[in-house]
């Protein structure tokens, strides 16, 4: 039977209020009167021969089919005037990571101004969904849609988190759940800090040792382990589908122990002797020049050091980076250099120089921690801030442009409070508002948004073990980074995020989200 338009029923409250919740919020979103259902008769309509938007339409079927029983299917067809359907489409006058959503009782259109746009209009879709929409069994309807137009774009190109997989490694499954949980909050970066004093996690085959003996333990002393060059492969395009960029990590020339430990020939002697004594080796003579060091399971910074006076450096950098280039087809290689108390400055200042030129030559952008500020870089290197603002500036001036990772926000192994069963607080103990409450292009002085490229919300992994530890100090912070890297300062408000927040709790009960119940957040009782 026809529905006469202006007779139409209006949406149910629950839809209307998951249209007004939405994380990261929109930068605008405008409820119609009306409701649009999704029933096992919706077609779902991509344009002929465009592949990519069809492999957005389908993670879209994929997404719903479960929950709903329905056996949805992407067809392409030019036919955009029926009804009941769900269209995809581009539209170049938006940005690439842009989306416009238009809701009506006969129709729900999508255009993005790329396959990424498409993509994070799916994920709001995904949240104007009910929330048992997550779940992988089929559950009762309706699956309603209030009416509206929904116009979004991110205000920051990148919008990052960072998993610390050397001080505990964490398994592919463990990563790609961390992949599909940045990826409903619209996140476009996932760095990996790949390698520390604790543990080298990439398999690299010109220097087997790296993982075979630098990836064979952790913190505590467990077994650690590493990505073999197939699974990181896999990682790096189960990412790419989600529209998440890897950016891998070696971090040099401090945090580097666990490559001492693996080639002797690279470690020049210099090193500060932790607490607990390290230097003894297993045959009673001590790890100095040129002999492996031992490998290090405890949580202090800052002891060791590559030297540019060992003639193994440079091979090892070029060879090591050659291989890690290969491995990633997005633009970025993060090159580490923060804490490296022990190595003498002008050394530094040489082999940071030497690390970002190999980068270069291999076709890619570095990225360092804020202390490589101090080298002689150029435009092309990104500085990633995170405790001093005097290194930032630096940054600036010498025309890099930053990621921002203020440790006091958003460094997510910060408890929330001195109760906080895992995590640190050398920073600040972080709670919700702590997180949410602060805008990059504001937060020092001199640094501008125009200076930002965005923001990166780090988990260092000295206190964290497993994915519910993850999940724990991850949730629910993330998701105000999230709305902080999205959303336009000025449509921010913290008691307006609490409660979408709040509104987010099924859909991670139903996600199976190990989140902390911040005391903050109106959750439903
Ligand atoms: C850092 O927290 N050492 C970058």
């Amino acid at each position: 039977m026809a529905v006469l338009t202006g007779c139409q029923p209006d949406a149910s409250p629950e839809a209307k209020k998951a249209f007004e919740g939405v994380i990261p919020k929109p930068v605008s979103a405008t409820l119609a009167k009306g409701r649009f259902e999704i029933t096992a008769k919706t077609q779902v309509l991509v344009p002929a021969g465009s592949p990519v938007v069809k492999a957005v339409a389908d993670q879209f079927t994929a997404l719903i089919n479960p929950a709903t029983g329905f056996n949805l299917a992407a067809a392409e067809s030019a036919a955009d005037d029926a009804a009941n359907v769900i269209t995809f489409s581009t539209d170049t006058a938006l940005g690439a990571e842009a989306y416009v959503l238009t809701i009506s009782s006969d129709s729900v259109k999508l255009s993005g101004g790329g396959p990424a746009g498409l993509f994070y209009g799916v994920q709001t879709l995904r949240q104007l969904l009910p929330d048992k929409i997550e779940l992988t069994s089929q559950q009762p309807g309706p699956w309603e849609l209030a009416a509206g137009t929904i116009r979004d774009q991110p205000t920051y190109a990148w919008r990052g988190s960072m998993l610390d997989v050397a001080r505990h490694f964490f398994g592919v499954e463990v990563v790609k759940r961390y992949i599909d949980l940045l990826a409903l909050y619209k996140f476009n970066t996932l760095h990996l800090h790949l390698s520390d004093d604790q543990g080298w996690r990439i398999e690299i085959k010109s220097w087997p040792n790296l993982a075979l003996h630098g990836g064979s333990t952790q913190v505590g002393g467990g077994a650690g382990g590493y990505y073999t060059q197939e699974q990181y492969k896999d990682l790096v395009a189960y990412a790419q589908q989600r529209f998440i960029t890897i950016v891998p990590e070696i971090d040099m020339p401090s945090h580097t122990n666990a490559i001492l430990a693996s080639y002797g020939e690279l470690n020049g002697g210099i090193t500060k002797v932790p607490k607990e004594g390290r230097i003894e080796l297993p045959d009673g003579k001590e790890s100095g020049k040129g002999r492996p060091t031992q490998l290090y399971t405890s949580t202090e910074v800052g002891f060791s050091t590559l030297q540019s006076s060992m003639p193994a450096t440079t091979k090892f950098a070029e060879e090591m980076l050659a291989e890690l280039a290969a491995l990633t087809p997005g633009p970025y290689i993060h090159i580490g250099g923060d804490e490296a108390a022990v190595t003498p400055h002008e050394d530094y200042i040489k082999l940071t120089n030497q690390f970002i030129e190999i980068v270069r030559k291999l076709g890619k952008t570095s990225i360092g921690w804020e202390e490589t500020a101090q080298a002689d870089i150029k435009g092309e290197h990104r500085v990633q801030y995170w405790t001093r603002a005097e290194f930032a500036k630096m940054g600036k001036d010498k025309g890099a442009k930053l990621i921002m990772s203020p440790s006091k926000r958003v460094y997510l192994d910060m408890q929330y409070d001195s109760n906080t069963r895992i995590g640190l607080n050398w920073a600040a103990y972080i709670e919700v508002d702590d997180a949410y409450n602060w805008d990059p292009a504001t937060l020092e002085a001199g640094i501008t948004q125009a200076d930002i490229v965005g923001v990166e919300a780090p988990l260092w992994s000295e206190t964290v073990e497993n994915l519910q530890d993850i999940e724990y100090l991850v949730f629910p912070r993330i998701t105000a980074i999230a709305e902080v890297a999205w959303t336009p300062a000025a449509a921010r408000n913290l008691d307006n995020y609490k409660s979408r927040l709040a509104q987010q709790e099924g859909r991670l009960k139903y996600l199976n989200v190990n989140y902390y119940p911040s005391p903050q957040v109106p959750w439903a009782k």
